[in-house]
Parts: C-alpha cells; structure tokens; sequence
C-alpha cells in the first residue's frame, strides 16, 4: 500500500472511458484515492486518444499546462491509443521530459507495476509494446454511475481507410462468453441497472461458434435492467439483431449504427464494403421491427476527393434517415493510414461543409422532440440533484423532471410524460 491521491484525466471514446476504471482500479489497490484536481494528485494519468489531430492537440495544451501545475514529486503518467504510436512516443519522450511513465495501449493494464517501478528507482519509463501478451485487467474502479462498461471484445479488423484504431488497439480479441456471462451477473447483483457492452465492431463478435446475437440470448436475465451495446458496424448489422432487440426484454429501443457518408464512391473509398442502399434498407427493416427505435450515427465530411455532389448524398442520407442524434466530425488526416495519401480538401470547404449538416441535423433533432411532447418513456434516473432528476429513455432520449415528492432515486426506472422541448432538450413530468 502507498497511499496518496490520483487523478485521471480521460480523452476519447466510451472504450477509453472504461480503461481508465481499469487504470483506477489498479491504483486504488495501492491505496491511492481519487481526487478532483490534478494539482492535488501524487499520480497524474492522461488516457488519451488520437483518432483525430484535435484529440491530440487537446492532450498536447494540457500536458504544456501540467508541467507547472503538477506538485513536486507527482509521477505523470501518459497512456493509451496516442503513446501506442511510435513516432508519438518518441516525440513526448525527447520533447516531455516532465513525463514520467510512457506506455501503450497493450501494457497500460501493468500500469500499477510500472508506477511502483518508478517510485522505487526514480528512472523515466518509456516502454510500448506491439502486441498485448494475455495479461488480464484485474480489479476495476467503477465510475459510470448507473451504468457499467462491459468488454466483449478488444481491437478492430476493419481498417477503414481513415481510421487509426486498427493500429492503436490491435486485431479483434473476442472475450469468452461464459466470462462475459458471469460479469454481467455480478454487476447486476452488485446494483447496476444499465449494462453496456463495448466493442469497436460488436457485430463481430464470435466465441467457439457463438455470435453476437446468441450472445445477447445468454443476457436476458429475469431481471429488471437495461442493456446496450456499441458500436454496430452496418456491414455485419444482421436482421436476426433487429429481430433480438424486438423481442428482448432487456435490450434498449436504440441503435447507433454509424454511416459515415451517403455517396457510394465515397463509401467505397473508405473501405466500408456497404452501399447507401445496403444501409438503408437495414435502417428500413429496424424500423419495421422496432417502430419506437432511437437512431443515431456517425458522420464525416470532407473525406479525401468528396465533392458536393458527394456532400449532398451525405445531407439528403441524414434528411432521410432522421436520426435522434448525430455525431457529426471533420476528416483528419491521421499519418499511417492509406486515406493520408490520397488528394485532400483544404480546410474552408470541410469547415463549410460540416456546417451545412450540423444546422440541417439541429432541424431534424429539434422536430423529433417536438414530435415526443405528450408522449410517455420509461426513463433510468442517472442524476439527481436537488429535486431535479435527469435520466434516459428507452430510445436513449434525454429527459430532465422535477421530484416533487422526493421519492425518487438514482437506478429507477420512472414512468414521464414530456411537457415540452425546447431546442431539442425535453422537459416531462413523472406520471401519477
Ligand atoms: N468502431 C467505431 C468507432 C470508431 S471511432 C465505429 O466504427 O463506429 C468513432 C468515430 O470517429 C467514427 O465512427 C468516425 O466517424 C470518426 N473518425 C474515425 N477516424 C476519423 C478521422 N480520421 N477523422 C475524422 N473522424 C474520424
Ligand atoms: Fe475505425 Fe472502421 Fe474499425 Fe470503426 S470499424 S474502429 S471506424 S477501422
Ligand atoms: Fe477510442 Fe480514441 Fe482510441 S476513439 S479507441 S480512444 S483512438
């Protein structure tokens, strides 16, 4: 035991999100504490992310900003898909020195050894490695509130053209089902009412002949609590997944299935292997079998030689669609991958683009939650502050309510009537 305070700053995705529970996890088993301010804290981790230039940007100003804010004698950890890259590592290390600890995405689990390594002896540790070697996560310090992040399955096989997480994260490992099984259990044993499963490509999934839907069969406990995955790649988005979220008792009315263009030559360009059709017929047969389902995506412009004509396929797939929520971002350009190398758009005409789709996005959002004004959801609480309660619905809308009673708590599941929406938020009341 050392004792001690740490603070954990996490950029990126949910993937990342729950990592840094694992990483906390392995800290508090040396009797570190959790602490608000990185300035109090006797071990600094960043997390961080590199699946665009700005994520690393951000990384880059805040590690400028901790050289001086950190206390004498704080060891500095910096970790995760960013430092699993070697030009990346190699720059922090000559241009960092004030980084204490440099490691990647594969030994980040051996976090704890690597701190306890540099307290004893004082000397800088920069070690990423290529592959991961079966060490296991161990403890985890659950952050997530009503939520728990569950891995199903590590990596990605997908290289689409633009994407570094192939690179960052390594080839899919898909955990056992059995081991899958019995976390879920626990977690709900121990008090949680939302289990997410996490995967790059969920619809991958595979385990001794076992797919993702035979998967989701095993998780239908006979108990109350919600169930999510992400993220679903629509080349494997399979009917037979619509038709288990239909029948399940468990698993939310909501799909985040990401696009990422409507124009086929562009599709195509980024490795997707599905065409706008493909995709909309399997939004089409979603929502035949799950008329109340909450959709969202992904959505890139300015892919490497996108034209208008293919910008506007992209704006007429989303005015189509109509998605709940969408994820909307700018192309960048990530060194190592083949989209890199291919004629890029200058800067005015994606800022320009992303625009366009963001205002036509707000309009879609905006309608959807007029739309819901008198309707009825069954919300999870997940905040609560004072009387005023925030939770989701079961097609993920986001509901805030008053408590006039004060008999609500976090984890329950509440029946609310929206009353109203302003710029796409709703408002409701809880039903009597
Ligand atoms: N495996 C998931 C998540 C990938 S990263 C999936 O396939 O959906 C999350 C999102 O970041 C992607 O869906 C994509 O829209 C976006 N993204 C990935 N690489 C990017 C890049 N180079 N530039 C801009 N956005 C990118
Ligand atoms: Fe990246 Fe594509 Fe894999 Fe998603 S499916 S992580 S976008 S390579
Ligand atoms: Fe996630 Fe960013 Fe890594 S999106 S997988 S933390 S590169």
């Amino acid at each position: 035991m050392r004792g001690g305070f740490y603070h954990i700053q996490t950029y990126g995705c949910q993937m990342n999100v729950h990592e840094s529970e694992k990483i906390a996890g392995q800290l508090e088993k040396r009797g570190f504490l959790p602490c608000e301010n990185a300035e109090d804290a006797d071990v600094i981790v960043f997390n961080t992310c590199c699946v665009r230039e700005t994520a690393e940007t951000k990384v880059y100003g805040h590690l400028g900003r901790i050289k001086s804010q950190k206390k004498s004698g704080a060891v500095l950890v910096v970790c995760g898909c960013m430092t699993q890259r070697a030009d990346v590592a190699e720059n922090l290390k000559k241009r960092c020195p004030f980084v204490d600890i440099i490691i990647g995405t594969f030994n980040q689990y051996m976090i704890g050894e690597y701190i306890d390594a540099f307290i004893g002896s004082g000397e800088r540790i920069v070690e990423v490695w290529e592959h991961e070697n079966g060490g296991s996560d161990g403890d985890i310090a659950r952050a997530s509130g009503v939520n728990a992040w569950l891995n199903i399955m590590y990596g990605c096989n997908n290289f689409c053209t633009y994407c570094i997480v192939p690179y960052v994260r390594g080839r899919e490992r898909c955990r056992p089902i059995d081991d899958i099984v019995s976390d879920a259990e626990r977690l709900i044993a121990s008090g949680y009412k939302q289990i997410t499963l996490l995967g790059q490509n969920v619809n991958s999934y595979i385990y001794k002949g076992k797919n993702f839907v035979d998967l989701l069969k095993c998780l239908e406990f006979d108990k109350k609590y919600r169930l999510k995955f992400m993220t679903s790649h629509p080349k494997d988005f399979s009917i037979a997944l619509a038709e288990r979220i239909a029948r399940s008792k468990v698993l939310s009315h909501n799909l985040h299935l990401p696009v990422q263009s409507g124009s086929d030559r562009i599709l195509a360009a980024m490795n997707r292997r599905y065409t706008r059709d493909d995709y909309l017929k399997k939004i089409q047969s979603v929502r035949d079998l799950i008329p109340d389902i909450g959709l969202s995506s992904d959505v890139m412009v300015g892919f490497p030689t996108e034209t208008e004509e293919d910008f506007l396929d992209t704006l007429d797939l989303v005015e189509n669609v109509r998605y709940n929520n969408l994820f909307m971002f700018i192309y960048s350009r990530r060194s190592g991958t083949p989209a890199d190398k291919m004629p890029q758009l200058d800067y005015a005409t994606k800022q320009k683009r992303i625009d366009r789709l963001i205002k036509a996005q707000f309009e879609i959002s905006k309608s959807i939650a007029d739309g819901y004004v008198g309707k009825r959801f069954e919300v999870l609480v997940a905040e609560k502050s004072g009387n005023k309660c925030f939770g989701k619905a079961e097609n993920d809308a986001a509901i805030s309510f008053e408590d006039k009673n004060d008999s609500i708590s976090v984890g329950d599941f509440i029946e609310v009537k929206v009353t109203a929406s302003k710029n796409a938020n709703l408002i409701g009341e809880v039903t009597d």
